[in-house]
């Protein structure tokens, strides 16, 4: 077999094999194929597609490149969330304590921010000693005692993944669908998990701008995921605003706490429950969504949540009563913010501008190797639909320095948009995307 052969295959629009695409990926791991090469294939593949049973085997290929987290001898059942990723998007945080307290186990394997989108190891870290580097034994022992961990990935998950994404990333073949579907897919498969719950994202803020581009990568995702054995289910959410009033590392912890005592802002909560009420239903708990919506309701107000929250800060290295000191205080002493321009509604606060102005305050970064700042971040005061006098105050706004608030600020304000009238209402979530077959 030759590398060039296949990508000549794939530059006509032809199927590739198993044994082919193995070939491929495989030896571009073990250092035998060059990156030219794998590019020149990503390229083919961004413009050429894959079938159905060419990304299911892209998707093993490259989990077998890797380890697989064993979870053996923890009891389950185990189901997870992903997102595909947004601004002000901490619903990891507050949907295992939810899904744990109901006896689903999550095993979460995190990443970090880039570009305008947040991370959740970032958040996490905010919280003083919180450590996101579990050795397996570490990560095994607090999922089996809290019900959940929180963990970044390590190197030697799915390596195949880190190769081909940092050469879509310079090689503008990100935005494929199945080579997403297959980045996604396989690290999600390698942390063990028998379940998955898919938050695709569409709009300004997310990588699929429209709901047509989101709904194809959601059924991407779920037909390759069942077709790999996972129970998988996507939501199509909007990612148009940033969701909930606070974007910012620790400010969006402190949002998550808030969503556990019940005051969590409304599109955030809305959110949250239907994936969680999804979450109950892979995990078995409930026999439709409703039904898993009412027990994560019911699990919420008892407070165990939240406890399970804090139990979860001890367990990986932070104490939990100094983060609950810190809440309301814990900002950056670079402070500004943005005030109505004129008076009538906001029509909408641009998700993509709001997540690239963050980068400025140092919430999140451009480069993997930059470091985050954990008190940046911005509290809206008023969100799309508010209606606002000329002057109110909408964002306050914390920096990491003086450089970065003044680059930022003028950003925040283009983000805002008024209209005389109040604008029509966002659905959160716009469907549901079930496995073909299943429906
Ligand atoms: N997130 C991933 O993990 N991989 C992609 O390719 C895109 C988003």
């Amino acid at each position: 077999m030759r590398a060039v052969d296949i990508i000549m295959k794939k530059r006509s629009g032809g199927e590739l094999s198993g044994e082919e695409i193995h070939f491929l990926i495989s030896g571009y791991v073990a250092g035998t194929i060059p990156d030219y090469q794998v590019s020149a294939w990503a390229m083919a593949v961004f413009f050429r597609g894959m079938t159905k049973g060419e990304t299911a085997a892209l998707t093993k290929v490259m989990l077998n490149s890797g380890d697989v987290m064993d979870l053996s001898g923890i009891k389950g059942p185990f189901v997870d969330k992903h997102s595909t990723g947004g601004v002000g998007d901490k619903t990891s945080l507050i949907l295992a304590p939810i899904a744990a307290s109901l006896g689903i186990r999550d095993p979460m394997m995190s990443g970090r921010a880039l570009g305008h989108t947040g991370g959740t190891l970032d958040k996490l870290e905010a919280i003083p000693g919180y450590r996101t580097n579990l050795s397996r034994e570490e990560f095994r022992e607090i999922l089996d005692r809290d019900g959940f961990a929180m963990t970044g990935q390590t190197r030697e998950i799915v390596p195949a993944d880190r190769l081909l994404y940092a050469l879509r990333d310079v090689s503008g073949t990100v935005e494929s669908i199945p080579l997403i579907t297959a980045s996604i897919l396989s690290k999600k498969l390698a942390e063990g998990t028998d379940a998955l719950v898919l938050d695709v994202k569409y709009g300004s803020g997310a990588f699929m701008k429209d709901a047509k581009d989101g709904e194809e990568l959601a059924r991407s995702l779920v037909d390759t995921g069942a077709a790999m054995g996972m129970k998988i289910t996507a939501l199509l959410t909007d990612m148009d605003e940033p969701l909930g009033n606070m974007v910012g590392n620790f400010l969006e912890v402190e949002e998550s706490i808030d969503c556990l005592e019940g005051k969590g802002p409304r599109d955030l909560m809305e959110l949250t429950l239907e994936l969680a009420a999804r979450m109950a239903v892979l995990g078995g708990k409930a026999q439709n969504p409703s039904e898993g919506r009412r027990l994560c309701e019911e699990a919420l107000k008892s407070g165990k949540p939240r406890q399970l929250f804090l139990d979860n800060i001890r367990s990986q290295g932070g104490d939990p009563d100094s983060f609950l000191r810190m809440r309301g205080v814990y900002r950056s002493d670079t402070r500004g913010e943005v005030r109505a321009r004129e008076g009538g509604f906001i029509s909408r606060i641009d998700a993509w501008q709001v997540g690239h102005a963050g980068v400025q305050l140092g919430v999140g970064r451009n480069r993997t190797e930059d470091a985050v700042s954990p008190t940046a971040g911005v509290c809206f005061h008023k969100k799309g639909g508010d209606a606002v006098k000329a002057g109110d105050l909408v964002m306050s706004v914390w920096a990491k320095d003086r450089e970065g608030l003044e680059a930022a600020l003028p950003q925040l304000e283009r983000s805002l948009s008024y209209s005389a009238v109040p604008p029509e209402s966002r659905r959160m979530v716009l469907k549901s995307i079930e496995p073909a077959g299943t429906v």
